[in-house]
């Protein structure tokens, strides 16, 4: 941007994975265009706020900050409030009434365009700008097809798919972010190749439904006469995605169970760089509610898949979200949730009290909203028995040596190192030297607390390999 724009940027992010990493396209953008990154707001020109509004606190923080930001922009000539992500997609207009000094309100589906919105705000004031869908046979859609401005140099996101084609009942998320669209296989794969390239050695596949990856690309490809199976495409992509030279580690989220199929637990077994670890969100254990929910499978069926994951794959980790006082959920149901959740024996669990979100179904069913009070009572029963389980398989890996990629040292310690297993468990210890970001190791765990391990060095495995420590890439494939 020339002398006169803004010449520094900072991005604030909310929410999921996802949002964290069209941030890094807005700030590639930004950098692009000759912005440099803030280290506080201070000392930015641009403020960006990447909105989330997956549950109800969202809302109300976003006009609570904006509130602070107009301070912030009346005490600087020139200073300019960027809002993009779910809720301003979802609010639209709504955000430029409650908050009129906020210069760029864009939408999800338009991340690409926002230099040029900037330099429009600036000419000729506020603007809003939220496009109803995704416009299919463009690239610039998918967020890692665009610069980035990665967080991190040693690993690294990847979107494969984008929107959502379910109807679970509390989710806004298809809402936000439209209907379901994969990402081209060969795209994908390309992309993980250069960033190994780089020296990236670990990859996380973002979607919000990944086990139908690629179910829309099969059947377009079926309809211009090509001899493809039908279905989705999945497994293979961990396959391929798993097998590029450099890359130690692939993850990925989230699957949704009622497509989780024996051909991806094969392939997460079969291949030895995808990780030990499955997010594998149950919402509720009982029947009832989950047939509210619209999830399209049972506590029965969940626990059947997940001990067949377990049985080819011993040492996985698994994860979960669960959603306390659905409407209309009984004392029975709860109870159901507290069996389902012990007998699946979790590693850890994010446990959220339902929020009901305008537009959704079960936002409409508020004659069956369960009492505060009995939802923050269920909450702590569900909190009590997810943690023991959490407690105990931590526990369980003391004495083990875990191999650990080095994230840095410890916010609260510097002296501690910190760094994450393949189970993706944070784990603090302590080096005899300081480890570069990237680097594989090894530690003995000596302790398993409820959501972290500690241990004691042992040896490096391998330094970093990356090529340029803070990477503005694009990426062109
Ligand atoms: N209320 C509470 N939790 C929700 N989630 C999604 N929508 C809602 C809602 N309306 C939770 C689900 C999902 C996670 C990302 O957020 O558990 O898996
Ligand atoms: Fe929301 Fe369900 Fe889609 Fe997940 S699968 S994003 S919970 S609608």
């Amino acid at each position: 941007m020339n002398a006169k724009g803004p010449e520094s940027y900072i991005v604030r992010t909310f929410g999921c994975q996802m949002n964290e990493h069209d941030s890094e396209r807005i700030s590639g953008l930004l950098e692009t265009d000759g912005l440099r990154r803030a280290e506080s707001d201070d000392d930015a020109d641009v403020v960006v706020l990447n909105t989330c509004c997956i549950r109800e606190n969202a809302d109300n923080k976003l006009y609570g900050t904006l509130g602070h930001l107009k301070t912030w922009k009346d005490a600087k000539e020139g200073r300019r409030i960027v809002v993009g992500g779910c809720l301003s997609q979802k609010d639209k207009d709504v955000v430029q009434s409650r908050a009129p000094w906020v210069d760029v309100v864009m939408g999800t589906h338009n991340v690409h365009r926002t230099t040029e919105l900037l330099h429009q705000a600036i000419e000729h004031g506020p603007i809003t700008e939220i496009l109803e869908e995704a416009v299919i046979d463009d690239h610039a859609l998918f967020p890692s097809a665009l610069p980035a401005r990665r967080e991190t140099s040693y690993n690294a996101w990847v979107t494969i798919q984008i929107g959502c084609d379910n109807t679970c009942a509390y989710c806004i998320v298809p809402a936000v972010r439209g209907k379901e669209i994969s990402r081209p296989f060969a795209d994908i794969v390309n992309e993980v190749r250069h960033l190994a390239s780089q020296g990236v050695t670990e990859v996380t596949l973002l979607g919000q439904n990944v086990n139908s990856y690629g179910r829309d690309l099969s059947l377009a490809a079926r309809r211009d006469g090509a001899d493809v199976s039908a279905g989705p495409q999945f497994a293979q992509l961990l396959r391929d995605v798993g097998s590029v030279d450099g890359i130690r580690r692939v993850r990925y989220t989230s699957p949704h169970p009622k497509d989780m199929r024996m051909d991806v637990l094969q392939a997460m077994a079969e291949t030895p760089s995808v990780c030990e670890h499955l997010h594998y969100p149950l919402q509720s254990g009982s029947n009832r509610v989950l047939s509210l929910m619209h999830r399209g499978y049972t506590g029965e069926r969940y626990l059947e898949r997940l001990a067949e994951a377990r049985r080819l794959m011993p040492d996985l980790a698994v994860t979960t979200d669960i959603i306390v006082g659905f409407p209309g959920e009984t004392e029975d149901d709860f109870v159901r949730t507290l069996e389902v959740a012990a007998e699946a024996d979790f590693d850890s669990t994010f446990t959220f009290i339902f929020s009901p979100r305008e537009g959704t179904e079960a936002a409409t069913m508020h004659d069956h909203f369960i009492d505060p009070a009995v939802v923050a009572e269920r909450f702590e029963r569900l909190r009590a028995v997810v943690e023991r389980s959490a407690w105990l398989k931590h526990q369980a890996r003391e004495g083990r040596i875990e191999e650990i990629i080095v994230e840095g040292p410890s916010r609260r310690n510097p002296g501690v190192t910190t760094g994450r297993t393949r189970q993706n468990k944070l784990v603090h210890f302590t080096a005899p030297h300081p480890l570069r970001p990237g680097t594989y190791a090894t530690a003995e765990i000596t302790r398993g607390a409820p959501h972290f391990l500690e241990g004691k060095f042992v040896e490096v495995l391998s330094e970093p390999t990356h090529k340029i420590r803070i990477p503005v890439a694009t990426v062109n494939v």
